[in-house]
């Protein structure tokens, strides 16, 4: 049953070929100094860089430079590029790159006209805004994370070895985002898969909590086998605009909060793999996959009506004449075959994780309580071993 909530959402979304003019009707919005912030260099190679430049120029705004915002982005950086927004006066920050920039953009926002410790205060201390926020704007160049339409930041401190994620409220949405599916056509192939993963993994946390009939559980099956079908055609052919259009336009959906509403939802993938990203500083979307499979085998007894429904309504499993636990495992089964199928990481070895680290690891878990299970530090652990 869906409880009582909230819904809105404030960001404006340009889409499509064209998405790029859209900045002409944004940018008279804000006042002249734009810090444009983006990283390592991507954007220079593929062209989008002097595009944005010479439209920032053409409405006679002040550009100042952030560049080389590292995917994972870091205390320092973030401690950097407050430094850089206070200095420019900035009256808007323009965010060209994909979730570390936009994330890193959100996080510099928020703590620009701000006098306290901005990881302390918003990572470790969980406190929301209470200071002056600079408009967030986004150009979105990798798809997978949802921060152009979402209030999510992440940060990562290595020396505390924490990655945390602070989900914030729509004052920290970006105020548009501009989503042109050829400018993800430049992307890696290790880096659109993963991305691809990370949109699959936003879905299935969302999805596996509760057991009652919520609308937002048939939106996230519809949007998990678009994603699967795309997903198929664009390893194929990855400059087919079709596809990655769709793919594009369900990593907006997947985490845009509007399939949470009324659901508890798990997080605990992304809790391990932000885990192990701190140890490690692997790729996001990778890190998910190389626990996903353990995870849920872990917890498919817990939740195994939904299981058997995920294995049926995503990977067309005929559940005629099984048990649930059999249609499930048969799901897992289809699952599995196929993230090893599109070329995802399956094991957290890959990123040099060794047995000696799970202790470690595991105390940087946090630990949920939306799914299934709430897991002890003996679940994680025997997760963890399991995806080694
Ligand atoms: O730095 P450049 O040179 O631009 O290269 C980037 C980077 O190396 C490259 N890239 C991006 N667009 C490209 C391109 N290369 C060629 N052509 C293009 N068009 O891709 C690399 C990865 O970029 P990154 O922004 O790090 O990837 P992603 O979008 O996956 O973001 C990952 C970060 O987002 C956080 C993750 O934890 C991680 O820190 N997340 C944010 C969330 C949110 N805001 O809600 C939720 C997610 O679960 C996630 O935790
Ligand atoms: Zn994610």
């Amino acid at each position: 049953m869906l409880g009582n909530f909230t819904y809105s959402n404030p960001t404006k979304l340009y889409f499509g070929q064209n998405a790029l003019d859209g900045l002409n009707e944004e940018l008279p919005k804000y006042g002249k100094n734009v810090l444009l912030v983006y990283g390592g260099g991507s954007i220079k190679k593929n062209g989008i860089y002097d595009k944005v430049v010479k439209i920032l120029k053409d409405n006679g705004k002040e550009i100042f430079e952030d560049a080389g915002v590292m995917p994972n982005p870091t205390t320092e950086k973030l401690k950097e590029g407050i430094e850089r927004a206070r200095k420019a006066k900035a009256d808007l920050i323009l965010a060209v790159g994909g979730g570390s920039v936009c994330d890193y953009a959100k996080a510099v926002s928020i703590s620009a006209n701000c006098d306290e410790d901005a990881w302390e205060k918003y990572f470790i201390r969980f406190e929301d805004v209470s200071c002056k926020i600079i408009p967030v704007g986004c150009i979105l160049t990798m798809v997978g994370t949802g921060s152009e339409m979402n209030g999510g930041s992440v940060i990562t401190n290595h020396e505390q070895k924490l990655k945390i994620g602070h989900v914030f409220g729509d004052n920290v949405f970006p105020k548009f985002s501009i989503l042109n599916p050829e400018f993800t056509f430049t992307l890696p192939r290790y880096q659109m898969i993963s991305g691809i993963y990370d949109i699959m993994s936003h879905i299935l946390e969302q999805y596996f909590s509760g057991d009652d009939d919520n609308t937002s559980d048939y939106i996230m099956e519809g949007l998990l086998r678009s994603l699967i079908h795309s997903a198929n055609i664009a390893v194929e052919d990855p400059t087919n605009y079709e596809a990655r259009s769709n793919i594009m336009w369900i990593a907006t959906w997947a985490l845009n909060t509007l399939v949470a509403k009324g659901k508890s939802t798990d997080w605990m993938v992304h809790m391990l793999g932000q885990a192990v990203g701190a140890y490690t500083d692997a790729t996001h979307g990778m890190t998910l996959s190389a626990v996903s499979i353990p995870y849920y085998r872990f917890i498919m007894p817990f939740g195994l009506k939904k299981f058997a429904r995920y294995a049926t309504n995503v990977w067309n499993i005929d559940p005629s004449g099984k048990t649930d636990e059999q249609t499930a495992d048969e799901g897992l089964i289809a699952m599995q075959a196929w993230m090893k199928k599109i070329g995802l990481v399956m094991n957290i070895s890959q990123f040099g994780v060794t047995p000696d680290m799970i202790d470690g690891i595991t105390k940087s878990t946090f630990v949920m309580d939306g799914g299934y299970k709430i897991l002890t530090s003996d679940d994680i652990k025997s997760v963890l071993k399991a995806s080694l």
